[in-house]
């Protein structure tokens, strides 16, 4: 549990949390520093810096004011001790396992993942002799025979992309604790609106806030969140690897974190009414949404999540060919990678981060011809329906 939770509401949080009231001329917004490098008055400031006794900034790879306002928005948010922001998602993870995976150590995953952060984990991590062990999603039996004497992370997404599954995030971190087992969640498809994983006790909370806190298609952004004893190898390793975020995309990450909990609400409510709608739909044999009572995880979801999100991903009842006229008949979502923005997109998974990987494969791991992840936005619920429909028509 954090010892700092936020006692401010979430929508209160996103517009204040983090922000300097008092700006040079008064300004409401804070600046973006567009500097590399930030000068000492003398030897006496340089000496009293090393030496801890005067926090400011030294230069742009370890820090800047306009990503410090960003992180401390994100430490009230999730209500954790220190956040580092990154120049994307796969940054934050990646830099993570590097600092906090010891060599030759063990590394416990969930099956259900983003394809590029299983792919440094197979082709990456094995190199530095890290072994890796594989687990459904939602199997906490399984995840405690897979802990051995040397694990030292557990990783999962909750929820996972594309099923939606979602981690019994108390469940696990109670096994993985009495093990000396970190957790570690990619928190990326709920936003720390609709789930706070350090309170059901996670160590640390990831984000691609590309997604959801951006908020906006516009920028790519990665956090991670946590104790300053765990955040503190990573932010050494982010200093020394430099996959620091530019100042102005910060900056618009803190603009698009303003508007986080209004955004959620819509993106929650197209989510819940296009997924039930298209759960009664002739023409889709099946639909996984948290927020459905047919989801293999909704008990979970529905204790540990305020709201299911704008993600729902569904089975089209036809070949491959139908599944490309139905995304190609689609008005208003915009074929493309990508979730958590104010414009819905909509892809076949098979198109998109699949393409290259052999079928055979790609059956096994569920992603089928005719499956579809429709990511809503926050136009209209009912002009989104209208859509679907009239494009499930041309199946
Ligand atoms: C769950 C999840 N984690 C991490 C990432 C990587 O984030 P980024 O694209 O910001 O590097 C993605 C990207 O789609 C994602 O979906």
């Amino acid at each position: 549990m954090s010892d700092r939770p936020s006692k401010r509401g979430q929508a209160t949080d996103s517009v204040h949390a983090g922000e300097l009231r008092q700006q040079e001329a008064n300004a409401i917004t804070t600046p973006i520093y567009q500097t590399s490098t930030f000068w000492f008055k003398d030897s006496q400031e340089l000496i009293d810096y090393n030496e801890g006794r005067r926090p400011r900034e030294e230069y742009g790879r370890y820090g800047n004011p306009t990503w410090r306002s960003v992180e401390r928005k994100l430490s009230e948010l999730e209500g954790g001790e220190e956040t580092i922001l990154f120049a994307s998602g796969m940054c934050a993870a990646t830099t993570t396992f590097l600092a906090l995976l010891p060599r030759d150590s063990h590394l416990i995953v969930t099956s259900d993942c983003y394809r590029r952060t299983r792919q440094f984990i197979n082709e990456y991590l094995g190199r530095l002799g890290v072994e890796t062990t594989v687990i459904d999603p939602g199997d906490t039996a399984k995840f405690e025979a897979a802990i051995r004497d040397d694990t030292a992370l557990f990783f999962t997404e909750s929820p996972t992309n594309p099923y939606l599954r979602v981690a019994d995030i108390p469940a696990v971190t109670e096994v993985a604790h009495a093990r000396g087992v970190k957790v570690i969640i990619d928190s990326t498809f709920s936003s720390p609106f609709n789930q706070r994983a350090l309170d059901l006790g996670a160590d640390l909370v990831i984000h691609s806030a590309t997604k959801y806190l951006g908020g906006h298609n516009d920028l790519l952004a990665g956090t991670i969140t946590g104790s300053a004893e765990l955040t503190g190898p990573i932010r050494k390793a982010l200093g020394i690897l430099g996959g620091i975020i530019d100042s102005h995309a910060a900056w618009l990450l803190l603009r698009g974190i303003k508007t986080l909990a209004v955004r959620m609400e819509r993106h929650n409510q197209n989510g819940l009414e296009v997924a039930r709608h298209l759960e009664k739909h002739p023409k889709v044999k099946q639909v996984w949404y948290p927020g459905l009572e047919s989801h293999p995880d909704h008990a979970i979801a529905r204790d540990q999540m305020k709201g299911y999100g704008g993600v729902v991903t569904f089975e089209i009842d036809t070949d491959l060919e139908g599944a490309f006229r139905f995304v190609d008949s689609t008005r208003i979502p915009y074929q493309a990678p990508s979730l958590g923005g104010v414009e819905t997109l909509i892809e076949l998974p098979v198109t998109m981060s699949f393409w290259d990987m052999p079928k055979e494969q790609r059956l096994e791991i569920g992603i089928s011809d005719t499956l579809c992840r429709l990511a809503c936005g926050i136009e209209s619920t009912e002009d989104l329906i209208a859509d679907l429909d009239q494009a499930l028509e041309q199946v």
